[in-house]
């Protein structure tokens, strides 16, 4: 294993905390909802790559985070199951302590070895339970055609859900980069070609980015196109509601660390996921906020967090009005419609993932203020579903 990945579980890097603030806004709701319905009440987590549990400064990793809402449920009726495959021996023995310190009442395995192997025996312990996958390699994650496998499960209604969230490494730039160089490995090659489910990446990079005189931005560009295209052949096997990408970059001016990839076939986990992200990108902001104060007088008295608060508010309102400027734009066409299903009107590419409940609902009130709508949204849980009516 490369010093990389022991590096890695010293403390939580930063490129973590937003995947880790994802994973824990979401683990409830998907608990919380599909465990309603489902046999016995029961929901699986399949934790792949599941390092040590714990870094060593004793933060969470997506270990101890998992058994931590397990243990939310042992005196419900939910039964949630953990199941975590680790390649890493130290990383394996430190996860089962982890477990035995924290896991009590929780049915938890632990498997030492390759996700790969592992995944169809794991896949079938799950059968008939509601099931969510986490894929979060170091480098680059195991073949489509396995990831797919993961959706060879009974779906459409009645059907326990199956979602996954895959971590696409920014590798993927490294691997790629044998497409423009003066002397390809084919074998790299050929190993995106497995991780991607055939060679058809080659073409949709080479379109961005067709030789090394293109710009950086250029290989961004030609990354997203592959990870978008991964996605698009993640949900034709889904077959279902769809999927959400992700990019992870320090900064919006930054390149992209990583991308997340979350498939569902569910359109409430389309919607839950939404809310996560959110929240999750709020984590993230916070978390610069805190770093980039660290060594200045914003450190002390936690001015950084006053700091970081009064830009959040201006965030809010920037998004908030620039919802209730699209929504006043809908309904001027004099037709009741949902965000749902003017999403790319009403959220676009920018606020998707970005906003949340608390934004829309602000949004429809300042539109209703405003004397466009009647619509209320007093007790209304979701606003995507909401049918908003010109006044
Ligand atoms: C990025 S870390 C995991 C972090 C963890 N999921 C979290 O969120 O805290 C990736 C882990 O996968 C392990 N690993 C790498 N290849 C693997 C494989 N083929 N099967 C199982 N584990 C693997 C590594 O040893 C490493 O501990």
């Amino acid at each position: 294993m490369s010093s990389d990945t022991s590096k890695f579980h010293k403390s939580k890097k930063s490129a973590a905390v937003l995947k880790h603030a994802l994973i824990d806004s979401y683990a409830g709701p998907f608990i919380g909802k599909t465990g309603k319905w489902s046999t016995d009440h029961r929901v699986a987590f399949i934790d792949g790559y599941a390092g040590p549990g714990r870094y060593d400064d004793d933060a969470e990793g997506s270990g101890a985070m998992l058994i931590r809402h397990a243990q939310k449920h042992v005196s419900t009726p939910r039964t949630v199951e953990l199941h975590f495959v680790e390649e890493k021996d130290e990383f394996a023995a430190k996860l089962r302590e982890v477990v035995a310190k924290e896991g009590d009442g929780l049915k938890i395995t632990v498997t030492d070895g390759d996700v790969s192997h592992h995944l169809p025996r794991l896949l079938k312990l799950c059968e008939g339970i509601p099931l969510f996958v986490y894929l979060d390699p170091c480098g680059l994650v195991i073949p489509l055609e396995e990831v797919a496998s993961i959706f060879d499960r009974p779906s459409g209604y009645g059907a326990p859900a199956t979602e996954a969230l895959i971590n696409l490494t920014a590798h993927i730039r490294r691997f790629a980069g044998h497409l423009t160089s003066d002397k390809p490995i084919e074998a790299s090659l050929k190993r995106m070609d497995a991780v991607c489910g055939g060679d058809w990446w080659r073409a949709v990079w080479l379109e961005k980015y067709p030789n090394n005189q293109a710009s950086e931005d250029d290989k961004t560009a030609a990354e997203e196109a592959v990870v978008a295209g991964y996605a698009e052949k993640l949900r034709e096997r889904a077959g279902g509601a769809g999927t959400w990408v992700i990019d992870v970059r320090p900064r919006a001016d930054l390149k992209p660390l990583y991308y997340l990839v979350f498939a569902t076939r569910h359109i409430d986990g389309m919607l839950a996921f939404g809310e996560s992200a959110s929240l999750g990108l709020q984590e993230w902001r916070k978390y610069h906020a805190k770093v980039a104060a660290e060594g200045t007088i914003f450190e002390e008295n936690d001015a950084w967090l006053k700091d970081w608060k009064a830009q959040e508010e201006l965030l809010k309102k920037q998004w908030v009005d620039t919802l209730a400027a699209r929504l006043t734009t809908e309904l001027a066409k004099g037709e009741a419609f949902r965000i749902i299903d003017r999403a790319e009107e009403i959220l676009g590419d920018d606020l998707v993932g970005v906003v949340r409940t608390l934004h829309l609902r602000a949004a429809i009130n300042k539109v209703r203020d405003e004397g466009k709508t009647t619509t209320q949204t007093v007790r209304v849980k979701d606003m995507l579903t909401l049918t908003i009516t010109p006044a």
